[in-house]
């Protein structure tokens, strides 16, 4: 697969978890998405009890775009009455994946990752019927999200693994170090949460209380203190460098800063509407210089050392 850097991510556009948008302005994202070249879509069943991918679906067959898009999906997690659950038996993959294909309308998926390891179902056994979803053309590749290293070379034994996807951003590099790993064993390497779950936008400057539900109070740790008003600091230095670049927007500077790593092949980013979309993709028009590049690494050594 050669993908677009940018990839769209659906979590919000499923409905759940996040802002919820008007069904105009997410067709909008994903239009807008497609029109600049994003080639990858990445969904899953846990996006909204498969809301998410209905609605790609739905979306990639009206603008007959199916054939030119590569959809990323996932098994092992379930959204069951507003909690996520986990289950990688082969039965719960096999049946999550005749979901997906229905849900997605299409009659293969070009990645399946394993959303989350369910630390109960041996990897011999996920695998396994990864690779006879493979053999029967259901699924073209093979992916694995949120494993340590560890576990990728334990279930890499049943499967060759083909994808890694975590978390990865300014504000979270704990996943660097393996993500290096991943990216010299020739996997390709996708980076969720590349803008902090919004808060490297600089959008948000005033912590606020979300629903217990929000993505950003149960996912993302970036919205509660100390977290948050060590954000804050580094967003000055980022309010810098925009100035000095004409205004450029900040959400840029987040994706470009995550995107230049060697070991990341494309960042995964969720947004509900066109004008977010448009601005996201353009930051894959220019490149930080090496000189703002460590004026950013200065700022995170000062404000966010440990993360
Ligand atoms: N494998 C996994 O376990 C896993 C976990 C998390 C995420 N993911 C995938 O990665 C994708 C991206 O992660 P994420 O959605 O959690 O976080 P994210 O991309 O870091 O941030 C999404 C948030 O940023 C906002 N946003 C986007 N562009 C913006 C802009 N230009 N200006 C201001 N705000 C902007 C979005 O708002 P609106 O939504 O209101 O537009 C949303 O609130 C997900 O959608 C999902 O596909 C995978």
């Amino acid at each position: 697969m050669t993908v677009s850097e940018m990839a769209l991510g659906t979590w919000g556009i499923g409905g759940a978890g996040w802002d919820e948008r008007p069904e105009e302005s997410r067709l909008g994202a994903i239009r807008a998405a497609v029109e600049q070249g994003v080639n990858l879509i990445d969904t899953a069943p846990a996006y909204n009890a498969g809301a998410a991918e209905r609605f790609v679906g739905r979306v990639l067959e009206e603008m007959g775009v199916r054939q030119k898009m590569f959809i990323a999906t996932k098994c092992g997690t379930e959204f069951i009455n507003g909690g996520y659950v986990r289950d990688c038996s082969a039965a719960a993959v096999i049946r999550e994946c005749e979901e997906s294909l229905r849900n997605l309308r299409t009659d293969y998926i070009d990645l399946y990752l394993i959303h989350w390891p369910d630390g109960k179902t041996p990897f011999a056994e996920t695998m396994d019927a990864l690779s006879r979803l493979k053999q029967q053309g259901k699924i073209l590749h093979v992916g694995v999200s949120n494993f340590t290293r560890e576990q990728m070379e334990e279930a890499g034994k049943f499967c060759p693994i083909e994808v890694y996807q975590t978390q990865h951003s300014m504000v979270f590099r704990n996943n660097e170090e393996q993500m290096r790993w991943a990216a010299a064993q020739g996997m390709g390497v996708m980076a969720y949460g590349a803008l902090g779950g919004g808060i490297l936008t600089g959008a948000i400057r005033e912590r606020r209380e979300y629903a217990p539900s929000d993505s950003r109070n149960r996912f993302y740790r970036h919205f509660q203190e100390p977290m948050f008003s060590k954000i804050m600091e580094l967003l000055k230095e980022m309010d810098r460098l925009s100035s000095a670049r004409d205004g450029l927007p900040l959400s840029q500077i987040a994706l470009n800063w995550s995107a230049q790593k060697a070991f990341v092949s494309c960042c995964v980013v969720g947004a509900q509407s066109e004008n977010r979309v448009l601005e996201n993709t353009g930051a894959f028009d220019w490149s930080l210089t090496p000189e703002e590049d460590a004026a950013l690494e200065e700022a995170l050594a000062r404000h966010l050392a440990e993360v």
